[in-house]
């Protein structure tokens, strides 16, 4: 198969690893950054360009769309997609994940459960907003926020309150969610690829803080899913239409709470704890897409 893997820096982890993998089984594997793809769209018929030259011919395309370049990378894939290109994560698929609100209400109508998640727009209903939440203590967390930054507890609804009102005069995004205290300030990230958790990994929280991101001092462990966990990892990822997904997962009494579904996970920290080799697992389920696309006689890339 011919590959394109639609990344902004070769040099990263994630990238030559699914680069590595995808040679070692035969293919022909192209790093494109998403940025220097161009194209002419007219009726009918495209031109999509690279450095001077027509992109043509991919059966398959990888994408690792940071979110930085949501939007044209997603125009880009899409692009790829409508030239027949069978993807893993279709461009509306990482659209629905990339935007916190509907991932989470599409989750919901699904019925998988996350911690109880309120919010609204105008600071007249702010007390009503929380009263509908139920007591604190409340996590806040910017819709834009990573790695943990923008992730903050109030104990006290008064607090709340006021981290409300500061947002709002910034005109930040957010939503307002129940703390899940019994998770202790760990999270199990499920790192699904097809219909399969291909491997987990237990991140803990340093000493005195509730948030497990590696960025905020949290430490990971190699952990297995279990069945349970396993599913609903398999089902949010499908839910939003991605085939690769890193699952972010917290226990709560009430059962495994999907905190977060990541459209693009990094493979560094889970290959290394882990020991699997995730990223030849994507090329194979890529590759098994690609040619079943084929023999279902859809059109391959000009
Ligand atoms: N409702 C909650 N109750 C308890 N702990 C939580 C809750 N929400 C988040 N956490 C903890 O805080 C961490 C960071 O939260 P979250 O993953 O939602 O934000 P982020 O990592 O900044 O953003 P993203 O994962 O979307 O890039 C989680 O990994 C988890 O350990
Ligand atoms: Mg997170």
């Amino acid at each position: 198969m011919k590959l394109a893997i639609l990344s902004r820096n070769p040099r990263l982890y994630s990238t030559r690893r699914l680069v590595e993998a995808g040679r070692q089984r035969g293919h022909v594997v192209r790093v494109l950054d998403p940025l220097r793809c161009y194209m002419r769209i007219d009726a009918g018929r495209f031109d999509l360009r690279y450095k001077g030259r027509t992109l043509s011919g991919f059966d398959a395309v990888i994408p690792r769309i940071g979110a930085s370049v949501t939007r044209y990378g997603t125009a880009v894939l899409r692009q790829f997609e409508l030239m027949g290109c069978h993807t893993p994560n279709p461009s509306d698929a990482i659209l629905r994940a990339r935007d916190k609100l509907r991932a989470h209400q599409l989750l919901a109508a699904h019925g998988i459960d996350l911690p109880a998640t309120v919010f609204g727009d105008n600071p007249d209903d702010t007390a009503d907003l929380l009263a509908l939440l139920g007591a604190p203590p409340h996590v806040i967390k910017l819709n834009e926020g990573s790695q943990g930054a923008g992730v903050m507890l109030t104990e006290k609804l008064s607090a709340s309150q006021s981290v409300v009102e500061a947002l709002r005069g910034l005109y930040a995004s957010f939503v307002v969610q129940e703390f899940v205290e019994e998770a202790q300030g760990a999270d199990l990230r499920c790192f699904v690829v097809g219909e399969r958790v291909v491997a987990a990994m237990r991140r803990q929280a340093p000493e005195g803080d509730f948030r497990s991101n590696l960025h905020r001092g949290g430490q990971a462990a190699a952990a297995t899913a279990t069945a349970e966990q396993a599913a609903v990892a398999v089902r949010a990822a499908a839910t939003l239409g991605l085939a690769v997904a890193g699952v972010d997962l917290i226990g709560s009494a009430r059962g495994p709470l999907v905190l977060e579904v990541n459209s693009t996970p990094g493979l560094e920290g889970i290959e290394q704890v882990s020991g699997v080799d995730i990223a030849g697992a994507i090329v194979e389920l890529v590759a098994c897409g690609a040619v079943n696309r084929k023999h279902s006689g859809r059109r391959a890339a000009p």
